[in-house]
């Protein structure tokens, strides 16, 4: 018997390379196809405070600085999707971190050639999207 419920909740962003790319309506298109519901959704720039709260698990890596900087280098939107699994839906839609090796049909593999600006993050878990919603959308919990 699945654990989830039709409430399930998950935190979305569409990254500033999809938004100077044009792709934000392709990238919702997609997750409203699907069946998914838009619960709310923003558009604003990350400052660095931000990006540190919400990448806090990476804040040590390697890799973080340049996250840091493209994260922080323009407009992304940021929305609550809901729906049955949603969180495991999500990240199947999204594809794995590096578009060149996403497979096809999902975004990151439709849609992207970096592990860097690969477009969307979606939560990875139960616990990343409460913590997640709760820093982004603190109105919803
Ligand atoms: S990990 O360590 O396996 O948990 O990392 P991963 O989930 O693959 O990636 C976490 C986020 O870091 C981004 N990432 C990178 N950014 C810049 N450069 C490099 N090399 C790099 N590798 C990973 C990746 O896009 C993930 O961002 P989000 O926003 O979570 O999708």
């Amino acid at each position: 018997m699945s654990s989830s419920s039709p409430d399930e909740r998950t935190l979305v962003l569409i990254k500033p390379d999809a938004v100077r790319r044009g792709l934000v309506g392709e990238i919702i298109s997609r997750f409203e196809r699907k069946g998914l519901q838009v619960d709310a959704m923003v558009q604003r720039t990350l400052n660095e405070d931000f990006a540190d709260q919400h990448y806090a698990e990476h804040v040590d890596k390697p890799f973080y600085p340049p996250l840091k900087t493209f994260m922080t280098s323009g407009p992304l939107v940021a929305l609550v999707l809901s729906g049955d699994q949603v969180i495991e839906v999500v990240r199947g839609m999204i594809g794995v971190t590096d578009g060149r090796r996403a497979a096809a049909g999902t975004i990151r593999g439709d849609l992207s050639l970096s592990n860097r600006e690969n477009l969307v993050h979606a939560s990875d878990s139960v616990d990343s999207a409460k913590r997640e919603i709760g820093l982004w959308f603190p109105e919803l919990v």
